[in-house]
């Protein structure tokens, strides 16, 4: 078999992975769960979920990762017994699943940089949202995943250093500057102050009356942006030298997701506010229709929007190579494909999966729900009682490499996932399972009915 492939430099690892964690989750997603989850309660549930238990997991998926080199599915495999042995497909569908939809999504976004480019944002919110449905549905949209998941193979057929760590290298400060300065620029447009009201400060009582439905948007939420509960880090880390200190990098990632996922907060509020739509609408659809109606309103909208649009697509790339990723490196480890070959056939079959999503956005949410609230929780879920109760002794053996004595944090470490992170987890499964059942005896069912 071939030599292994790994990162090039020291950098191409944290810039590979701050690419995977930063992406629509962070510029889409967080601020359409922050308008609908009510605001800033939400925002506050979400950060204690990041540093308590997503941090623990990240460093879960890093140790897995180095330790055995390989991909989740053989990792497991590897490293753990019984039914554990397993549970590294769990992640690789949970991969396919979230691939499929989010290149969908990543293709609206491109269609939103056109639209921008040609000054053709609608300026209220029910011509923004006619134009949405066109955008997100039928053969446009068919069109536009399939050039996104083009772009996805070109790269990932590249490989580690040619195609995904030079790709990061570019795409990763670009959507830094951009955002940064966006966030600057709305500053001065009127209604700002409103928005970071709304945005920045919680309201306690809505938190106490609606947890049920907080507290799994809010793990889910976590999880997504981090890139975890599906192998990504795992994936990332097998390609890592054993001299890099992984709670140091952990931690560098972490913070620069947040940043931006805040960041996407402070440009998004004020453009909603300025234009006077509301923020709080429901659905996966709704930051498109009113950043769409919002930019359609504002002088020089067509080419903010275009900038925007363009950073969330470069965003969703970045984040897309990483999912793909898990996948291949499983062909390649485990049936020793060529990585070319490899990338091709799954892609097309992630393309296929992802073609009723562009049929209606209900069928989006069914799939966006399910990955969300569910499999990528379940997948951590996972990784805490494996990490925290079985491979304890190898873990913290791993995590010391690079770093030398852990001190105390080596067991408070354990300690999180052992408990924390582990009965958390359990009990946002359990709750995604009946927002989910909900969902699908409710909303979808009368849609479906409405359907067919
Ligand atoms: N973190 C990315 C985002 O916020 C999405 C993503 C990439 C992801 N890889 C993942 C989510 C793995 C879950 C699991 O957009």
């Amino acid at each position: 078999m071939s030599q292994r492939e790994s990162w090039a430099t020291r950098t191409g690892f944290i810039f590979a992975a701050v690419g995977s964690a930063v992406g629509l989750g962070n510029i889409w997603r967080f601020p359409f769960q922050v308008g609908q989850e009510g605001g800033a309660g939400f925002v506050l549930i979400y950060l204690l979920f990041i540093a308590s238990i997503g941090f623990p997991v990240m460093l879960a998926e890093f140790v897995i990762g180095r330790r055995t080199d390989r991909n989740p599915v053989g990792a497991l495999k590897q490293l753990g017994s019984g039914k554990l042995r397993y549970a590294g497909w769990l992640f690789f569908t949970t991969g396919f699943l979230i691939l499929s939809y989010y290149s969908v999504v990543a293709g609206w976004t491109v269609r939103y940089v056109l639209l921008g480019l040609q000054n053709e944002y609608v300026g209220d919110v029910a011509g923004a949202e006619g134009q949405f449905l066109s955008v997100a549905s039928g053969l446009d949209a068919v069109f536009f995943h399939a050039l996104f998941m083009l772009a996805i193979i070109a790269i990932v057929g590249l490989g580690i250093q040619r195609g995904i760590e030079l790709a990061v290298k570019v795409m990763v400060p670009a959507i830094i500057v951009i955002m940064v300065g966006m966030a600057v620029y709305v500053f001065t447009l009127e209604g700002a102050g409103e928005a970071y009201a709304y945005y920045l400060s919680p309201d306690f009582g809505y938190i106490a009356s609606e947890w049920q439905s907080i507290l799994p948007a809010a793990a889910g939420q976590a999880f997504f942006t981090l890139s975890l509960g599906m192998g990504v880090m795992i994936t990332y880390a097998s390609y890592l030298g054993e001299d890099r200190n992984l709670a140091e990098d952990g931690l560098i990632i972490i913070g620069f997701d947040t940043a931006i996922a805040l960041l996407a907060g402070l440009v998004v509020f004020p453009i909603f506010f300025s234009a006077g739509v509301s923020p709080g609408a429901p659905g996966a659809g709704a930051v498109f229709v009113t950043l769409a109606a919002a930019f359609g309103k504002l002088s020089l909208g067509g080419i903010l929007g275009a900038v925007f649009f363009f950073t969330v697509a470069i965003a969703a790339l970045s984040s897309a190579i990483s999912i793909l990723e898990v996948v291949v490196s499983y062909l390649i480890d485990e049936h020793g494909m060529n990585r070319l070959s490899a990338t091709a056939i799954i892609s097309a079959i992630i393309f296929v999966v992802g073609l009723p999503t562009t049929y209606d956005i209900q069928v989006l949410n069914l799939y966006d729900l399910l990955v969300n609230n569910i499999l990528l929780v379940f997948g951590g879920f996972i990784l805490a009682v494996f990490v925290g109760w079985v491979i304890y002794d190898f873990a913290l053996d791993e995590l010391s490499k690079g770093i030398g004595d852990l001190g105390p944090w080596g067991t408070t470490w354990l300690w999180l996932l052992r408990v924390p992170a582990v009965i958390g987890l359990a009990v946002v499964v359990l709750l995604g399972i009946i927002e989910y059942y909900d969902f699908l005896v409710g909303d979808f069912a009368t849609w479906f009915g409405d359907n067919f």
